[in-house]
Protein backbone atom coordinates (compact mmCIF):
# COMPACT_ATOMS: atom_id res chain seq x y z
CA UNK A 1 0.00 0.00 0.00
CA UNK A 2 1.41 3.20 -0.86
CA UNK A 3 0.39 7.05 -0.09
CA UNK A 4 -1.52 7.10 -3.23
CA UNK A 5 -3.52 4.94 -1.93
CA UNK A 6 -4.65 6.39 1.04
CA UNK A 7 -5.74 9.71 2.11
CA UNK A 8 -2.85 11.20 3.67
CA UNK A 9 -4.76 11.12 7.41
CA UNK A 10 -5.14 7.63 6.67
CA UNK A 11 -1.34 6.92 5.50
CA UNK A 12 0.15 9.08 8.75
CA UNK A 13 -2.26 7.02 11.08
CA UNK A 14 -0.80 4.03 9.43
CA UNK A 15 2.81 4.97 9.86
CA UNK A 16 2.59 6.15 13.37
CA UNK A 17 1.04 2.81 14.34
CA UNK A 18 2.82 0.49 12.29
CA UNK A 19 4.74 -0.30 15.63
CA UNK A 20 2.15 0.18 17.98
CA UNK A 21 0.86 -2.12 20.62
CA UNK A 22 -3.15 -2.27 20.16
CA UNK A 23 -3.08 -5.15 23.11
CA UNK A 24 -0.36 -6.37 25.28
CA UNK A 25 -1.77 -8.98 27.35
CA UNK A 26 0.09 -10.33 30.32
CA UNK A 27 0.08 -13.40 32.76
CA UNK A 28 -3.59 -13.95 31.59
CA UNK A 29 -5.42 -16.96 32.81
CA UNK A 30 -9.08 -17.97 33.04
CA UNK A 31 -10.54 -20.08 35.20
CA UNK A 32 -13.88 -21.58 34.97
CA UNK A 33 -15.07 -23.82 38.33
CA UNK A 34 -18.88 -25.61 38.83
CA UNK A 35 -19.51 -26.09 42.24
CA UNK A 36 -18.62 -29.81 42.89
CA UNK A 37 -16.65 -30.28 39.82
CA UNK A 38 -12.50 -29.54 39.38
CA UNK A 39 -10.94 -26.12 38.14
CA UNK A 40 -10.90 -26.06 34.14
CA UNK A 41 -8.32 -23.53 32.97
CA UNK A 42 -9.32 -22.06 29.84
CA UNK A 43 -6.64 -20.31 29.32
CA UNK A 44 -3.25 -20.37 31.01
CA UNK A 45 -0.49 -17.99 31.30
CA UNK A 46 -1.32 -16.24 27.84
CA UNK A 47 1.81 -13.24 26.93
CA UNK A 48 0.76 -11.81 24.04
CA UNK A 49 1.30 -8.45 22.43
CA UNK A 50 -1.12 -7.58 19.31
CA UNK A 51 0.13 -5.23 17.20
CA UNK A 52 -2.11 -2.43 15.47
CA UNK A 53 -3.44 -3.14 11.80
CA UNK A 54 -1.89 -6.96 12.49
CA UNK A 55 -4.23 -10.05 11.57
CA UNK A 56 -3.31 -12.52 14.25
CA UNK A 57 -4.57 -15.51 13.36
CA UNK A 58 -5.24 -17.92 16.61
CA UNK A 59 -5.97 -22.45 16.17
CA UNK A 60 -5.46 -25.16 17.92
CA UNK A 61 -7.79 -27.96 18.48
CA UNK A 62 -11.59 -27.02 20.07
CA UNK A 63 -11.56 -26.64 23.46
CA UNK A 64 -8.24 -25.17 23.52
CA UNK A 65 -9.64 -21.62 24.84
CA UNK A 66 -9.87 -19.87 21.56
CA UNK A 67 -13.00 -18.26 22.05
CA UNK A 68 -12.69 -17.81 26.03
CA UNK A 69 -9.48 -15.77 25.00
CA UNK A 70 -10.68 -13.66 22.42
CA UNK A 71 -13.60 -12.93 24.78
CA UNK A 72 -11.44 -11.56 27.24
CA UNK A 73 -9.86 -9.16 25.15
CA UNK A 74 -13.32 -7.13 24.90
CA UNK A 75 -14.16 -8.05 28.50
CA UNK A 76 -17.21 -9.78 27.63
CA UNK A 77 -15.37 -12.71 30.03
CA UNK A 78 -13.35 -11.39 33.04
CA UNK A 79 -9.79 -12.51 33.80
CA UNK A 80 -9.22 -15.08 36.36
CA UNK A 81 -6.08 -13.24 36.78
CA UNK A 82 -3.54 -11.62 34.86
CA UNK A 83 -3.62 -7.82 32.57
CA UNK A 84 -4.62 -6.55 29.88
CA UNK A 85 -3.75 -3.20 28.21
CA UNK A 86 -5.32 -1.64 25.28
CA UNK A 87 -3.59 1.47 23.60
CA UNK A 88 -1.29 1.01 26.83
CA UNK A 89 -4.35 1.58 29.02
CA UNK A 90 -5.14 -1.37 31.82
CA UNK A 91 -8.44 -1.86 30.89
CA UNK A 92 -8.72 -5.42 32.81
CA UNK A 93 -10.73 -4.20 35.85
CA UNK A 94 -12.75 -1.13 33.55
CA UNK A 95 -16.80 -1.14 35.01
CA UNK A 96 -19.33 -1.77 32.36
CA UNK A 97 -19.86 1.99 31.70
CA UNK A 98 -16.13 2.51 31.29
CA UNK A 99 -15.90 -0.74 28.54
CA UNK A 100 -19.14 1.34 27.24
CA UNK A 101 -17.01 4.13 26.25
CA UNK A 102 -14.10 2.06 24.06
CA UNK A 103 -16.50 -0.81 23.20
CA UNK A 104 -17.56 0.61 20.04
CA UNK A 105 -13.76 0.20 19.13
CA UNK A 106 -13.91 -3.23 19.42
CA UNK A 107 -15.82 -5.93 17.93
CA UNK A 108 -16.61 -9.51 17.46
CA UNK A 109 -18.27 -11.98 15.36
CA UNK A 110 -19.98 -14.57 17.74
CA UNK A 111 -19.22 -18.21 16.95
CA UNK A 112 -22.32 -20.43 15.75
CA UNK A 113 -24.40 -16.87 15.16
CA UNK A 114 -27.72 -18.89 15.25
CA UNK A 115 -27.73 -18.25 19.41
CA UNK A 116 -26.39 -15.20 18.94
CA UNK A 117 -28.59 -13.21 17.45
CA UNK A 118 -32.48 -11.46 18.86
CA UNK A 119 -34.72 -14.12 17.31
CA UNK A 120 -36.95 -11.30 17.03
CA UNK A 121 -34.74 -8.86 14.90
CA UNK A 122 -34.75 -8.40 11.48
CA UNK A 123 -31.55 -8.31 9.58
CA UNK A 124 -31.45 -4.32 9.29
CA UNK A 125 -32.16 -4.46 13.20
CA UNK A 126 -29.28 -6.91 13.63
CA UNK A 127 -26.70 -5.13 11.79
CA UNK A 128 -28.14 -1.39 12.15
CA UNK A 129 -28.03 -2.32 16.67
CA UNK A 130 -24.66 -1.11 17.05
CA UNK A 131 -25.65 2.11 14.73
CA UNK A 132 -28.22 2.93 17.15
CA UNK A 133 -26.43 2.40 20.15
CA UNK A 134 -23.54 4.93 18.79
CA UNK A 135 -23.35 6.32 15.94
CA UNK A 136 -25.67 10.08 15.64
CA UNK A 137 -26.11 10.31 11.74
CA UNK A 138 -29.95 10.50 10.57
CA UNK A 139 -31.86 7.11 9.94
CA UNK A 140 -31.30 7.80 6.23
CA UNK A 141 -27.50 7.77 6.58
CA UNK A 142 -27.69 4.50 9.16
CA UNK A 143 -30.23 2.56 6.27
CA UNK A 144 -27.93 3.02 3.55
CA UNK A 145 -25.24 1.88 5.66
CA UNK A 146 -26.42 -0.72 6.49
CA UNK A 147 -27.94 -1.96 2.89
CA UNK A 148 -23.89 -0.89 1.72
CA UNK A 149 -22.26 -3.22 4.32
CA UNK A 150 -24.77 -6.26 3.36
CA UNK A 151 -24.03 -5.68 -0.07
CA UNK A 152 -20.55 -6.03 0.91
CA UNK A 153 -21.14 -9.50 2.22
CA UNK A 154 -22.62 -10.56 -0.06
CA UNK A 155 -26.58 -10.08 0.58
CA UNK A 156 -28.71 -8.49 -1.51
CA UNK A 157 -31.49 -5.83 0.05
CA UNK A 158 -33.84 -8.16 0.04
CA UNK A 159 -32.60 -10.10 3.41
CA UNK A 160 -33.32 -6.74 5.47
CA UNK A 161 -36.63 -8.18 6.47
CA UNK A 162 -35.66 -11.34 7.39
CA UNK A 163 -35.09 -13.42 10.65
CA UNK A 164 -32.46 -15.53 11.77
CA UNK A 165 -34.19 -18.51 11.60
CA UNK A 166 -35.05 -17.99 7.95
CA UNK A 167 -31.25 -17.89 7.09
CA UNK A 168 -28.60 -20.55 6.35
CA UNK A 169 -25.92 -20.52 8.98
CA UNK A 170 -23.38 -19.36 6.27
CA UNK A 171 -26.08 -16.73 5.96
CA UNK A 172 -26.09 -15.44 9.84
CA UNK A 173 -22.17 -15.81 9.48
CA UNK A 174 -22.07 -13.10 7.07
CA UNK A 175 -24.86 -11.03 8.45
CA UNK A 176 -22.74 -11.36 12.03
CA UNK A 177 -19.71 -10.31 10.25
CA UNK A 178 -21.56 -7.21 8.89
CA UNK A 179 -22.84 -6.23 12.04
CA UNK A 180 -19.07 -6.25 13.53
CA UNK A 181 -17.74 -4.24 10.76
CA UNK A 182 -20.56 -1.29 10.71
CA UNK A 183 -19.27 1.06 12.86
CA UNK A 184 -15.56 0.80 11.72
CA UNK A 185 -13.99 -0.71 14.71
CA UNK A 186 -10.69 -0.67 15.41
CA UNK A 187 -10.39 -4.19 16.83
CA UNK A 188 -12.63 -7.10 15.65
CA UNK A 189 -12.21 -10.64 16.60
CA UNK A 190 -13.73 -13.07 14.07
CA UNK A 191 -14.52 -16.12 15.88
CA UNK A 192 -14.89 -18.43 13.04
CA UNK A 193 -16.26 -16.18 10.95
CA UNK A 194 -15.79 -18.51 7.77
CA UNK A 195 -16.42 -20.93 8.78
CA UNK A 196 -19.40 -22.79 7.21
CA UNK A 197 -19.26 -20.99 4.22
CA UNK A 198 -18.70 -22.21 0.81
CA UNK A 199 -15.13 -21.87 -0.98
CA UNK A 200 -15.84 -19.28 -3.42
CA UNK A 201 -17.71 -16.76 -0.67
CA UNK A 202 -15.21 -17.73 1.60
CA UNK A 203 -12.79 -16.04 -0.75
CA UNK A 204 -15.24 -12.87 -1.04
CA UNK A 205 -15.11 -12.85 2.75
CA UNK A 206 -11.55 -13.09 3.39
CA UNK A 207 -11.13 -10.69 0.11
CA UNK A 208 -13.34 -8.66 2.06
CA UNK A 209 -12.01 -8.91 5.39
CA UNK A 210 -8.60 -8.07 4.00
CA UNK A 211 -9.90 -4.94 2.01
CA UNK A 212 -11.76 -3.24 4.79
CA UNK A 213 -8.17 -3.58 7.29
CA UNK A 214 -6.57 -1.88 4.67
CA UNK A 215 -9.09 0.88 4.07
CA UNK A 216 -9.21 1.64 8.04
CA UNK A 217 -6.40 0.07 9.47
CA UNK A 218 -8.16 -2.31 11.58
CA UNK A 219 -6.92 -5.16 13.34
CA UNK A 220 -8.29 -8.36 13.66
CA UNK A 221 -7.86 -11.73 15.74
CA UNK A 222 -8.76 -14.33 13.66
CA UNK A 223 -9.60 -17.77 15.16
CA UNK A 224 -10.27 -20.24 12.88
CA UNK A 225 -9.94 -24.22 12.34
CA UNK A 226 -9.48 -23.45 8.52
CA UNK A 227 -5.31 -23.42 8.33
CA UNK A 228 -5.57 -22.42 4.95
CA UNK A 229 -7.55 -19.28 5.52
CA UNK A 230 -5.76 -18.33 8.72
CA UNK A 231 -2.44 -18.77 6.16
CA UNK A 232 -4.31 -16.63 3.52
CA UNK A 233 -4.81 -13.58 5.71
CA UNK A 234 -2.76 -13.82 8.86
CA UNK A 235 0.16 -11.96 9.60
CA UNK A 236 1.34 -14.40 12.65
CA UNK A 237 -0.19 -16.90 14.30
CA UNK A 238 -0.88 -17.75 17.48
CA UNK A 239 -0.91 -22.02 17.95
CA UNK A 240 -2.82 -22.70 21.45
CA UNK A 241 -2.70 -26.27 23.53
CA UNK A 242 -4.92 -26.61 26.29
CA UNK A 243 -5.14 -22.55 27.58
CA UNK A 244 -1.12 -22.54 26.57
CA UNK A 245 0.66 -21.20 23.76
CA UNK A 246 2.71 -23.43 22.28
CA UNK A 247 4.01 -21.51 19.01
CA UNK A 248 3.74 -18.08 17.16
CA UNK A 249 4.55 -18.07 13.60
CA UNK A 250 3.99 -15.92 10.21
CA UNK A 251 2.16 -19.49 8.34
CA UNK A 252 1.18 -22.58 9.59
CA UNK A 253 3.73 -24.23 7.16
CA UNK A 254 6.73 -26.19 7.11
CA UNK A 255 9.11 -24.34 8.91
CA UNK A 256 6.62 -24.81 11.83
CA UNK A 257 8.57 -26.29 14.88
CA UNK A 258 6.49 -27.61 17.57
CA UNK A 259 5.31 -31.16 17.79
CA UNK A 260 1.95 -30.17 18.25
CA UNK A 261 1.93 -27.57 15.24
CA UNK A 262 3.27 -30.23 13.31
CA UNK A 263 0.78 -32.25 13.96
CA UNK A 264 -1.86 -29.97 12.91
CA UNK A 265 -0.67 -29.53 9.75
CA UNK A 266 -0.35 -33.25 8.94
CA UNK A 267 -3.86 -33.15 9.87
CA UNK A 268 -4.69 -30.64 7.37
CA UNK A 269 -2.75 -32.38 4.59
CA UNK A 270 -5.11 -35.65 4.89
CA UNK A 271 -8.45 -35.27 3.21
CA UNK A 272 -10.25 -37.92 4.64
CA UNK A 273 -11.93 -37.01 8.06
CA UNK A 274 -12.09 -40.50 9.07
CA UNK A 275 -8.52 -41.23 8.14
CA UNK A 276 -7.54 -38.17 9.86
CA UNK A 277 -8.70 -39.10 13.27
CA UNK A 278 -6.48 -42.73 12.74
CA UNK A 279 -3.76 -40.93 11.57
CA UNK A 280 -2.66 -38.28 14.12
CA UNK A 281 -1.79 -37.98 17.31
CA UNK A 282 -4.45 -35.44 17.76
CA UNK A 283 -6.87 -37.48 18.10
CA UNK A 284 -8.05 -39.83 20.94
CA UNK A 285 -11.35 -40.79 21.80
CA UNK A 286 -12.26 -40.71 25.50
CA UNK A 287 -8.75 -39.26 26.58
CA UNK A 288 -9.38 -36.20 29.47
CA UNK A 289 -7.78 -33.32 28.25
CA UNK A 290 -5.95 -32.34 31.64
CA UNK A 291 -3.07 -29.19 32.05
CA UNK A 292 -0.55 -31.12 33.77
CA UNK A 293 1.03 -30.20 37.23
CA UNK A 294 4.44 -29.85 36.18
CA UNK A 295 6.76 -29.51 32.66
CA UNK A 296 5.35 -29.26 29.09
CA UNK A 297 1.60 -28.76 28.37
CA UNK A 298 1.90 -31.32 25.88
CA UNK A 299 4.14 -33.90 27.23
CA UNK A 300 1.03 -36.58 27.34
CA UNK A 301 0.41 -36.68 23.58
CA UNK A 302 4.25 -35.82 22.34
CA UNK A 303 5.99 -38.36 20.08
CA UNK A 304 9.29 -36.79 21.21
CA UNK A 305 8.89 -36.34 25.23
CA UNK A 306 12.23 -36.55 27.24
CA UNK A 307 12.45 -36.25 31.32
CA UNK A 308 13.26 -32.58 30.92
CA UNK A 309 9.72 -32.14 29.23
CA UNK A 310 7.87 -33.73 32.23
CA UNK A 311 9.64 -31.55 35.03
CA UNK A 312 10.58 -28.05 33.84
CA UNK A 313 7.65 -25.87 31.38
CA UNK A 314 9.11 -24.88 28.79
CA UNK A 315 8.90 -21.08 28.08
CA UNK A 316 7.97 -19.29 24.94
CA UNK A 317 10.82 -18.17 23.30
CA UNK A 318 11.93 -16.46 20.17
CA UNK A 319 13.52 -18.85 17.58
CA UNK A 320 13.64 -17.08 14.44
CA UNK A 321 12.35 -12.99 13.57
CA UNK A 322 8.56 -13.56 14.49
CA UNK A 323 8.75 -16.84 15.31
CA UNK A 324 8.50 -18.31 19.10
CA UNK A 325 7.90 -21.58 20.54
CA UNK A 326 7.71 -23.54 23.48
CA UNK A 327 9.66 -26.71 23.13
CA UNK A 328 12.47 -27.81 24.79
CA UNK A 329 13.31 -30.02 22.11
CA UNK A 330 13.18 -26.78 19.47
CA UNK A 331 15.40 -25.09 21.76
CA UNK A 332 18.23 -27.99 21.88
CA UNK A 333 17.75 -30.15 24.97
N1 LIG B 1 -18.86 -20.54 30.66
C1 LIG B 1 -18.10 -21.62 30.81
N2 LIG B 1 -18.19 -22.38 31.94
C2 LIG B 1 -17.39 -23.45 32.12
N3 LIG B 1 -16.47 -23.87 31.23
C3 LIG B 1 -16.34 -23.16 30.10
C4 LIG B 1 -17.14 -22.00 29.81
N4 LIG B 1 -16.78 -21.51 28.60
C5 LIG B 1 -15.81 -22.32 28.14
N5 LIG B 1 -15.54 -23.31 29.03
C6 LIG B 1 -14.51 -24.35 28.89
O1 LIG B 1 -13.29 -23.71 28.61
C7 LIG B 1 -12.56 -24.43 27.63
C8 LIG B 1 -12.25 -23.53 26.44
O2 LIG B 1 -13.45 -23.19 25.76
P1 LIG B 1 -13.48 -22.27 24.46
O3 LIG B 1 -14.89 -22.08 24.08
O4 LIG B 1 -12.67 -21.06 24.73
O5 LIG B 1 -12.72 -23.20 23.40
P2 LIG B 1 -12.47 -22.98 21.84
O6 LIG B 1 -11.01 -23.14 21.62
O7 LIG B 1 -13.12 -21.73 21.41
O8 LIG B 1 -13.21 -24.25 21.21
P3 LIG B 1 -13.99 -24.39 19.81
O9 LIG B 1 -12.93 -24.55 18.76
O10 LIG B 1 -14.79 -25.64 19.97
O11 LIG B 1 -14.82 -23.18 19.62
C9 LIG B 1 -13.40 -25.66 27.29
O12 LIG B 1 -12.92 -26.73 28.06
C10 LIG B 1 -14.78 -25.27 27.70
O13 LIG B 1 -15.53 -26.39 28.06
MG1 LIG C 1 -14.64 -21.30 20.12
Amino acid sequence: MTIQDLSWRQFFKRKMGENMNLFEIKGLYKCYQKKAKPKVYAVYNVNLNIKKGEVLGLVGESGCGKTTLGKMLLKLEQPTRGRILFHEQDITDYSFPQMRKIRNNMQMTFQGSANAFNPYFTVEQIIGEPLHNYSTESQGEQEKKIVDMLEKVGLSKTYLTRYSHEMSGGQRQRVGIARALILHPEFVVCDEAVSSIDYALKNQILTLLTGLKEQFGLTYLFISHDISAVNKICDRVVVMYLGNIVEIIPRINDKAEHPYTKALLAATLIPDPKKRRKNTILFREGEELKIPEKGCVFQNRCLYTQEICKTEQPALMSKHDRHDVACHLCHGH
